[in-house]
């Protein structure tokens, strides 16, 4: 069997990260999750919550001794936070990443940054004009898992690139928000939106875009196919639902070597790389959920912020702008339209 090395992953310790002062903005599912993620690894402090009801932030501080707010004004301006962990439905994440540069806080906000690039850019440069840090939270990018791949793909190991295939389904029933136009409903923005923005990350701005959707009576998008192309030739096929569960795998294909992300693609995990001789070639990474990789991301953001940067190289603004242009794109063809827009 031929030897195929992996480069080592060169994510920094997560416990030798300045230690910031974390509001998070919206006490849900992932507001919960990233709470104990930063509890549980690394070095970063959450201090506050903040919530539409006063009663709701209660329940979410008490057990954990943080700082109530009964609204995202009121957590933008307390004085013992630093930065704001923007965990709100994604039509939130403007007005509540806003507020909180404006009252002079950093933010990480939730994918996607925005609902469309409209908003990202202004995000983006809200932040800017400020000399404050926005980023988006696409926690996948800062996992040591995807800083092995981005080495392999970087350096050439795979050859070549000629496509990316993925898949992102998983059944979320009708109570879900995912189920309400208000909110920006679909799988787009909650599950491929990690399509799309590890897909141009790997291959970069396509110059053709194509998609096929599937409308719910309710009116809400249930399942989205899309092609992407490239100009050096090089295409991406990309598939989500939220109709049930899909496998959550991810390639990349190079010209030498195919390189499979462990599924789901986007938590931290293994990658198979089969190289043209046919051989099948182990990274081990150890699987995990979201508390046992959320906290990478903070303390790439806390690194950044110290260095008095707008925005961090994990996760560019005009990465994150990038996806939601091609979402833009992609909900141009199949008819999809947000609250507002
Ligand atoms: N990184 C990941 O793996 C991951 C996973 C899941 C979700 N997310 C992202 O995180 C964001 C939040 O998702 P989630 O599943 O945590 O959401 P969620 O639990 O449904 O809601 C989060 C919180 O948002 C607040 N909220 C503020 N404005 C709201 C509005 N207009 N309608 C309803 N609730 C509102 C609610 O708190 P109050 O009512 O108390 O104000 C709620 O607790 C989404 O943008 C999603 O894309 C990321």
């Amino acid at each position: 069997m031929s030897a195929f090395e992996f480069p080592a992953p060169r994510v920094p310790d997560p416990a030798d990260a300045p230690s910031l002062r974390w509001g998070i903005a919206g006490p849900g599912w992932i507001g919960e999750r990233f709470t104990e993620s930063l509890a549980r690894h690394g070095s970063q402090r959450v201090t506050a919550v903040g919530s539409r009801s006063l009663g709701r932030a209660e329940a979410f501080a008490a057990p954990r001794g943080l700082r109530a707010h009964g609204s995202y004004e009121s957590l933008a301006a307390d004085p013992e936070v630093d930065v704001v962990y923007v965990a709100v439905p994604h039509t939130a994440h403007f007005e509540v990443a806003l507020a909180a540069l404006e009252a002079g806080k950093h933010v990480l906000v939730e994918k996607p940054f925005g609902i469309n690039a409209a908003e990202a850019e202004k995000i983006a440069g809200a932040a800017r004009a400020r000399g404050l840090f926005a980023a988006e939270a696409l926690w996948t990018v800062f996992l040591p898992s995807y800083d092995v791949a981005r080495q392999l793909i970087r350096e050439g190991r795979l050859g070549s690139l000629t496509a990316v295939m993925g898949d992102y389904g998983e059944y979320l029933p009708p109570s879900h928000r995912a189920h309400s136009p208000a909110l920006a409903g679909g799988p787009l923005l909650d599950l491929g939106i990690y399509l799309i923005a590890l897909a141009t990350d790997i291959l970069g701005e396509p110059d053709r875009v194509l998609g096929i959707g599937q409308a719910l009576p309710n009116g809400v998008n249930g399942q989205l196919s899309a092609m992407l192309g490239f100009s050096g030739g090089a295409q991406a096929t990309l598939a989500t639902t939220m109709l049930g569960y899909t496998p959550a795998q991810l390639t990349v294909l190079g010209a030498e070597a195919a390189m499979t992300f462990d599924g789901p693609f986007n938590s931290p995990g293994g990658l198979t790389v089969r190289t043209a001789d046919g051989e099948s070639h182990r990274w081990d990474g150890a699987p995990g959920d979201h508390v046992a990789g959320l906290h990478s991301q903070a303390a790439a953001a806390a690194r950044a912020i110290a260095a008095g940067q707008t925005e961090v190289a994990e996760r560019p603004h005009e990465a994150s702008i990038l996806a939601l242009r091609v979402a833009d794109e992609l909900r141009r063809q199949t008819g999809i339209v947000y609250p507002g827009e």
